[in-house]
C-alpha cells in the first residue's frame, strides 16, 4: 500500500491535469546558432530572470578582428506561461559598437526551440552629423546547437 502510493499519486496528476503534463519549455541556457554563423553561450538565468553570456559573431561592420564578447540579459518574469520574451546586451570587446538583441523563445511544431530576435547595432561616429547613419537594424533567428559541438 506504502509503495503504490507514488504511483497513484502520479497516475491521477497524469488523468487530472493532462495541461501539466510533457509539455516542451524553450529554455534560453546553452549554445546557440543564428542564420549569419554567429554563435552565443547563455549561462545560467538566475531568480530575477537575469543571465549573463558570450557572444562569437561570424560578422562584422569594421575591418577588425572579430573577438569573443560578453553578453548581459534578461528574460520576463512571465517564464511559467512558457515561451518567453527577453533582450540581451553585447558589449563589442573589438569595436566600439554595441547591440541589443530582442526576442522570444519558441518551441517550433517540430518540438525544436527557436530564438526568433530583432537588433539594433549601434556604431561609434566621430561627429553628431554623422548620427543619422549609424544605426543598423535586422533580425537574427538562433538554433540551439548540440552540446558537444565546438565554436
Ligand atoms: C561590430 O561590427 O562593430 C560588432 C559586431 C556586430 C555584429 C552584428 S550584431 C547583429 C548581427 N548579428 C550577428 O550575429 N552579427 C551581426
Amino acid at each position: 500500500m506504502v509503495q503504490a502510493t507514488p504511483f497513484l499519486l502520479m497516475l491521477s496528476l497524469a488523468l487530472v491535469a493532462p495541461g501539466f503534463s510533457a509539455r516542451k519549455q524553450c529554455v534560453l541556457s546553452g549554445r546557440w546558432v543564428n542564420d549569419l554563423g554567429s554563435n552565443m553561450t547563455i549561462g545560467a538565468v538566475n531568480g530575477k530572470g537575469e543571465f549573463t553570456g558570450s557572444y562569437h559573431t561570424a560578422v562584422t561592420a569594421t575591418r577588425n578582428e572579430i573577438q569573443l564578447s560578453p553578453l548581459q540579459g534578461s528574460q520576463h518574469r512571465t517564464n511559467n506561461k512558457g515561451q518567453p520574451t527577453f533582450g540581451f546586451t553585447v558589449n563589442w570587446s573589438f569595436s566600439d559598437s554595441v547591440t541589443v538583441f530582442t526576442g522570444q523563445c519558441f518551441v517550433d511544431e517540430n518540438g525544436k526551440e527557436v530564438l526568433k530576435t530583432m537588433w539594433l547595432l549601434r556604431s561609434r561616429v566621430d561627429n553628431i552629423n554623422d548620427d543619422w547613419k549609424a544605426t543598423r537594424v535586422g533580425i537574427n533567428i538562433f538554433t540551439r546547437l548540440p552540446s558537444s559541438q565546438k565554436e
